[in-house]
């Protein structure tokens, strides 16, 4: 994907910020609530929002690549958004495109789940 298919890009942390660990909670200018999960240097974006019973997912841990969710304990590919463990397999989270820029991560605009 291109940033230009992305639209408006969002300044909503600096990548130093993103712990490797756990996920940073964001919320954009129009109220979405976003995860933040840093593999290595890479940063990714998902919805703050488990699909099965709604829950907000920023609670959870990051184990394996995957966002595990604090409450029944499904876990979310950050790359695809595909929920791969748990009560909720076979369901998915919005991901958000992400770009590093000098240090800070710019999200764009949701590309599926
Ligand atoms: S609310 Fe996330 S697994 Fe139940």
């Amino acid at each position: 994907m291109s940033g230009a298919d992305a639209g408006t890009w969002e300044r909503v942390a600096r990548v130093e910020d993103v712990p490797t660990d756990l996920p940073l909670a964001v919320t954009l200018v129009d109220g979405r609530r976003l995860c933040l999960v840093r593999l290595h240097e890479e940063v990714f974006a998902v919805e703050d929002r488990c699909p099965h019973r709604d829950f907000p997912l920023s609670g959870g841990d990051v184990v394996n690549g995957c966002l595990e969710c604090p409450w029944h304990g499904a876990r979310f590919d950050v790359r695809t958004g595909q929920c791969v463990s748990g009560p909720s397999e076979g369901d998915a989270v919005t991901v958000y495109p992400v770009l590093q820029v000098n240090g800070v991560v710019l999200v764009g605009g949701a590309v599926g789940g």
